[in-house]
């Protein structure tokens, strides 16, 4: 029930790598029969990833996965005296490149999402000033799955002549990319996310997006990522978004989301619960198909994981340790949740591997542990503030 925070390799994408670490292990630049083996994989790779983005497969860029995507972005566009808008919402990976870029005079917007966790597009377009150089608003939200309008965004950027990335990290392989109808300029996603394997990504560029590397060496990747390929990596992304295309089409996302419907109407019968990412009536905006989050009134958080984990339960809880100190989600907050109730939110997100068995042990075991913690928690018993 943590998909979000990582995925296993499918058996496929483990097979598909396996020749690339000792059979076939040149390095992609040689120009021997070892390398140009190597080289022709990752031509195929880009091949797979142009079709997954809807690209031309020289505006594929290999990279080591989100963080990267994302930080290349914002380091490799934006110079001093620029001004860039982005959302209260997004992965540290975005915050803290825009943080670490106000201190080189570079100034940014966080944009706050509406208390459904949608950002509305207006806000984006009214944070717009004569020294706006980049958007970047990501696809889905990690932390609730709600799938953001990047579309209207992105209309927004081509009429202002603004460039725009977007994080697509938690979209990829739960919605179809389509880079030409997002109309973005750069576009990041990471392989383990999903089903791939950790420390790979890709980054569609847009021909002529002026975009400096963030590392210099060889002129790998058309000079726009220096370093050695990750054949093995660059391979298991690659089978991965095939998969993942299939998936799209055969009908196991639709199978996920109705997984997910029931696992979330189920807990939303427990007293003292409700959605985070629904609209004024309650009822849920668009989400990625695998995730739910849900706030559990007059318990702490921390201790649901902790109790579910002990009945074999994954969930990610809606705080997060910083520099020691346990800190509410930055995200259920910007939503407008109080510090209680965004600590006592839980993320419920479903691998595609998920099964209706998985969701009936989650639903057996969860309302005994928030009725035990209920039972002993200083927070149901006010004494906790
Ligand atoms: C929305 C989003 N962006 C970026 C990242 C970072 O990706 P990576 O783990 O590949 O560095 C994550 C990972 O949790 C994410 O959820």
């Amino acid at each position: 029930m943590d998909a979000n925070a990582t995925t296993p390799l499918l058996p496929e994408v483990f097979e598909a790598m396996c020749p690339y670490w000792m059979e076939h292990f040149g390095n992609a630049s040689s120009i021997h029969m070892h390398g140009q083996r190597a080289r022709t994989a990752v031509d195929r790779a880009r091949e797979t990833l142009a079709e997954f983005f809807n690209c031309h497969d020289a505006e594929v860029v290999f990279n080591s996965g989100g963080t990267e995507g994302d930080n290349t972005a914002l380091f490799g566009l934006l110079h001093p005296g620029d001004h860039c808008i982005t959302t209260s919402i997004e992965h540290s990976a975005i915050l803290e490149a825009a943080r670490r870029l106000a201190q080189h005079g570079i100034e940014t917007t966080f944009v706050a999402p509406q208390p459904s966790g949608l950002i509305d597009p207006a806000d984006i377009l009214r944070a717009i000033r004569p020294q706006t150089r980049l958007i970047s608003v990501m696809l889905a939200n990690n932390e609730t799955g709600v799938l953001q309008p990047i579309e209207e965004i992105g209309k927004i950027a081509a009429d202002t002549g603004i460039f725009f990335h977007i994080d697509a990290v938690q979209g990829a392989g739960k919605v179809k990319l389509d880079v030409r109808r997002y109309g973005c300029h750069l576009l990041s996603i990471s392989a383990h996310k999903m089903h791939g394997p950790k420390g790979t990504g890709a980054m569609f560029v847009r021909r002529g997006t002026p975009v400096e590397s963030l590392l210099v060496g060889g002129s790998h990747e058309r000079r726009r990522r220096a370093g050695t390929e990750n054949v093995a990596g660059i391979v298991g992304l690659a089978k991965a978004a095939e998969l993942a295309m299939h998936s799209l089409g055969d009908g196991t996302i639709d199978r996920l989301a109705a997984l997910r419907d029931r696992l979330e109407t189920e807990i939303l019968r427990i007293p003292g619960t409700g959605l985070n990412g629904a609209d004024a009536h309650g009822e849920p905006v668009a989400r990625a198909a695998n995730t739910t989050n849900i706030w559990f009134d007059h318990l702490e958080g921390e201790a649901l994981v902790i109790a579910l984990d002990l009945k074999g339960v994954a969930v990610s809880g809606g705080s997060a340790c910083h520099s020691g100190a346990t800190e509410p989600s930055h995200v259920l907050m910007a939503m407008g949740l109080d510090k209680n109730r965004a600590r006592a939110s839980l993320r419920f997100s479903l691998l595609k591997t998920a099964t209706d068995a998985d969701v009936d042990h989650v639903l057996r075991v969860l309302p005994e542990a928030v009725e035990h913690l209920r039972a002993l928690s200083p927070v149901a018993a006010g004494t906790l503030g």
